[in-house]
């Protein structure tokens, strides 16, 4: 279990430590920094992927993704006694994040590139990997490093003594693409991989043309699609592996009456839900957004491969408010299998998940342009140690 995340410069996450817990419920209001906390753990899990800097470059370039305020905000600034100003840089820039989990922590520093003053690269705003670093136990000390990458020197520790992985990890890499050998770095390939299992559910999709709506092919689905997809396999996966009544009584509790069906025809699979009132089961096509949406959920929630970790991006987006209640439920009986994070805008929701067992209600709001958690003090800060450069 993950049981700290920091983020640093990361938007409006200027300096965030947050404890979890196996039910964490991310709330606040517009603008408070739900989304950009959202996005730094998805950040962390691509940097397992290979995909990090990528994926900043698609949220607009690295520039755009750092910290907008002064590198240090003073008590007169808090008081209002003197404008938010920026002074001159003492500190490099440094965009970092991290997790530390019962067993191993990992932090990155990403910075910018060393340029020469006539470089004329066009790649001088891509960020860096300038130090990153996997750790035994709860919080990164220099004697219990198992591997350390510092700019394109790779290593890890053998008994007293530091092997050399690489000398040469390229800048734009994650030693996790080029460091994870399954002999020297059984650590980083064992984090790796559980990294790379993290399962995020954003916008499943359950507009018109959402491709739940359509018959698929299936195939043994044990975990649900991105784009949700292969929703009528994943339901009958489900079933098929022990967990129907579990499936079924999550349907009933949010529509009284109904049951779902899988029917298959040339070998596509579909959808039909039976609902009290009607004649003739309804196809995928012709559900509510909301309804599709509650399947969808169903789907991802149960799966019979359950991840370590599952985050949800505002699950109760187009549900009808009545059926939170019965997320709520459905997200409880997932953090039986999983450590759950959920981020969420609807009050309804919120309360109904902090009504749950080792539920914790986590709640940003924004001072002087940066986020922080309400009714966290320094005493009750998770210990957290950065690395250094
Ligand atoms: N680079 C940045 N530095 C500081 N603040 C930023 C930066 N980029 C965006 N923000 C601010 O971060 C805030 C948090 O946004 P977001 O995470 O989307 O909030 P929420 O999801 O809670 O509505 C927004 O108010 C936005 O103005
Ligand atoms: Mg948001």
């Amino acid at each position: 279990m993950l049981h700290t995340l920091a983020i640093a410069n990361y938007r409006s996450l200027r300096e965030l430590i947050v404890p979890l817990g196996q039910i964490n419920v991310i709330t606040g209001a517009n603008g408070s920094g739900k989304s950009s906390l959202y996005r730094a753990l998805r950040l962390l899990a691509e940097s397992a992927q290979g995909r990090l800097v990528g994926t900043l470059a698609q949220e607009g370039g690295f520039p755009s993704t750092l910290w907008a305020g002064p590198e240090n905000i003073s008590r007169a600034m808090k008081r209002g006694e003197v404008p938010v100003q920026g002074t001159v840089r003492k500190e490099v820039i440094s965009l970092k994040l991290g997790f530390a989990a019962d067993d191993f922590g990992y932090a990155i520093d990403l910075g910018l590139p060393e340029q020469a003053p006539d470089d004329p690269s066009f790649f001088l705003k891509d960020p860096h990997f300038k130090r990153e670093c996997i750790w035994a136990g709860p919080v990164l000390r220099e004697s219990v490093l198992l591997a350390d990458r510092d700019h394109s020197l790779c290593k890890v520790r053998n008994g007293r003594d530091w092997q050399i992985l690489s000398r040469h990890v390229p800048p734009y890499d994650s030693l996790f693409s080029h460091c994870a050998d399954p002999l020297r770095a059984a650590e980083v390939l064992a984090l790796r991989e559980r990294m790379r299992a993290w399962r995020f559910y954003d916008h499943l999709r359950s507009d018109a043309q959402a491709p739940a709506r359509q018959a698929q092919i299936g195939t043994y689905t044990p975990v649900l699609a991105h784009d949700g997809g292969d929703l009528a396999a994943a339901l009958q996966t489900i079933r098929e592996l022990g967990r129907g009544e579990e499936m079924d009584a999550a349907i009933t509790d949010a529509f009284p009456g109904a049951r779902i069906e899988i029917v298959v025809e040339n070998s596509r699979f579909s959808v039909q839900m039976w609902q009290s009132g009607l004649l003739r089961p309804l196809s995928a096509a012709e559900l509510s957004d909301g309804t599709l949406r509650y399947l969808l959920l169903v789907a991802a929630l149960l799966s019979p491969r359950p991840p370590e970790l599952l985050v949800l991006n505002e699950p109760e987006t187009s549900l009808h408010p009545d059926l939170l209640p019965a997320l709520a439920r459905l997200i409880g009986a997932a953090a039986a299998h999983s450590q759950v994070i959920v981020v969420s805008h609807a009050a309804r929701l919120v309360t109904a998940l902090s009504r749950l067992r080792e539920a914790q209600v986590l709640q940003l709001e924004k001072e002087l342009g940066a986020s922080r958690l309400l009714d966290q003090t320094p005493l009750d800060r998770p210990a957290w140690q950065w690395p250094v450069r």
